[in-house]
């Protein structure tokens, strides 16, 4: 079961573990993790899933079929605080290939 590594906006952070196939958004609801809403369920209509991903992950993740698509692009387009590295947490699945991905919650002061 792979884990995954949450850093929250107050500076901690909190590891979990994700049955394999999950997205993000599923899993930090599923731990009641704040700054990771899922208004829509996933359906690519609220960005209230967004985060970033940890850089040194960022290629493996789209490895793993999570490839950022044009629709997700316009979605994020109206989220806050977009950076580099954002996505949307409900359009990225977490296979086994992925234990150890690190993630951060909007907001959160990373050096990244
Ligand atoms: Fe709404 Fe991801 S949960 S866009």
């Amino acid at each position: 079961m792979p884990k995954v590594t949450f850093l929250l906006k107050d500076g901690s952070s909190q590891t979990v573990d994700s049955p394999e196939n999950w997205s993000l958004m599923q899993i930090a609801k599923d731990h009641a993790l704040e700054g990771i809403e899922g208004a829509c369920g996933g359906s690519m209509a609220c960005a209230t899933c967004h985060c970033y991903i940890d850089p040194n992950w960022l290629a493996r993740v789209e490895a793993e079929d999570n490839e950022q698509s044009e629709e997700e692009r316009d979605i994020l387009d109206g989220a806050f605080d977009i950076r580099d590295t954002s996505r949307l947490g409900c359009q990225v699945k977490v296979t086994n290939a992925l234990d150890g991905l690190v993630v951060a919650m909007p907001g959160t002061e990373t050096d990244w």
